[in-house]
């Protein structure tokens, strides 16, 4: 039995690595002598069964072969691995500022160019958004929508605005032409009417937030014609301000990502609650920042209160048994307040400028490597 290959041989078998073309190549030969059933496998396999003195022998022998076979496969992928490098960069190239391409130059010193996907910005509306769904969402509440043109009845009368009531020149109204019945629709000019639809068309206990547009005639650096606000309604037999406190600052610690924040509570007026409560939150301003949880300022930052019976009687629900709270919060205001920004027309522009300083990546892109 032959239990070592002939130098010859081993030398053919160096030329023709040294030879291989590519790397599919280069390892068809690697597994027909290194591989499980190779050559040089099989025949160092086959002195494990000699006898030790013949052993050493000629396993110091294989070895060698061995390792030279093993060294040259290396160099030789090595190079081809220059080789198949050297074509990638050949082949790539480089485009100029006028598009024209000049092939086999890469400057690694160009600005890298964005993806689509990784260009495109989520509106920090939308952001602050969602931001406030998953924190409700978190602690329980359902989302509810209604449209952004409302009737008369639901966006005042149904919340004991009646027919005539002062408390209605509050809200500066878009009012649709009237109807030959002498109705006549509006842009909602708050999200309180979400309230309503949701409280006629289910059964205590309820739980909900209402985020949307609304819209009111009015336009300075903090006011726009159309601005959102997300409105918060509970409905319980035993639901009363405390949870209602409780709520509001487990959401404002969330929101404004602090540990504490101190609230204040002042007495207001809203036809659809009583008692109604205005919400300030403790805050400092540090050279044009605002910093919550410290200082001695104070930022308006909500309406709330509890729902009035009126309200839960137009709604059909006893105000015998049930009570209730709800909130309003200007969207764009929190918005402004978190992200540090100043003029609220900003948020309408459309100035992808601004966008793209303002905005936020996309999950895809952000994914991106
Ligand atoms: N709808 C009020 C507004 O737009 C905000 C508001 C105040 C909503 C008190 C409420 C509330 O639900 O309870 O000014």
């Amino acid at each position: 039995m032959e239990f070592s290959i002939d130098p010859r041989t081993v030398d053919e078998i160096i030329a023709k690595i040294a030879a291989a073309e590519n790397e599919p190549t280069l390892e068809v030969i690697r597994v027909a002598e290194l591989g499980r059933h190779g050559r040089i496998t099989t025949i160092a396999r086959m002195i494990g069964s000699l006898p030790p003195e013949q052993r050493k022998h000629h396993g110091s022998i294989i070895n060698q072969i061995k390792n030279r076979v093993e060294e040259a496969i290396s160099e030789r992928r090595r190079q081809l691995k220059d080789v198949r490098l050297e074509a990638t960069l050949t082949a790539s190239g480089t485009l100029t500022a006028d598009a024209t391409l000049i092939p086999g130059f890469v400057d690694v010193t160009l600005p890298t160019r964005e993806a689509p996907f990784e260009i495109g910005r989520i509106h920090p509306i939308s952001q602050v958004m969602d931001e406030v769904t998953v924190i409700f969402a978190d602690m329980g509440f359902a989302v509810a929508e209604g449209p952004d043109v409302e009737t008369d009845d639901y966006n005042f009368t149904k919340l004991n605005f009646p027919v005539g009531h002062p408390a209605r020149e509050m809200h500066d109204t878009f009012f649709f032409n009237q109807k030959p019945d002498g109705s006549r629709l509006l842009l909602r000019t708050h999200t309180s009417p979400v309230q309503v639809r949701t409280m006629l068309a289910e059964k205590p206990p309820i739980r909900v937030i209402c985020p949307g547009r609304t819209y009111r005639r009015d336009s300075d650096q903090t006011h726009t014609p159309m601005f959102h606000q997300v409105e918060g309604l509970v409905i319980d037999e035993g639901s009363h301000l405390g949870h209602l406190k409780w709520i509001l600052a487990a959401f404002c610690k969330a929101f404004f990502e602090v540990d504490d924040v101190k609230m204040r509570f002042r007495p207001s007026f809203f036809p659809f609650t009583e008692p109604s409560l205005e919400v300030d939150i403790q805050c400092r301003r540090d050279k044009g920042e605002i910093r919550f949880g410290q200082g001695d300022d104070w930022l308006e930052i909500l309406g709330c209160g509890m729902v009035h019976p009126n309200v839960l009687q137009n709604c059909g629900i006893d105000p015998d048994r049930y009570q209730g709270f709800a909130w309003g919060m200007g969207i764009d205001r929190i918005a402004m307040l978190k992200y540090g920004m100043h003029d609220l027309r900003a948020f309408f522009e459309s100035d992808v400028r601004w966008l793209s300083h303002y905005g936020f990546p996309t999950l895809a892109g952000g994914l991106s490597p």
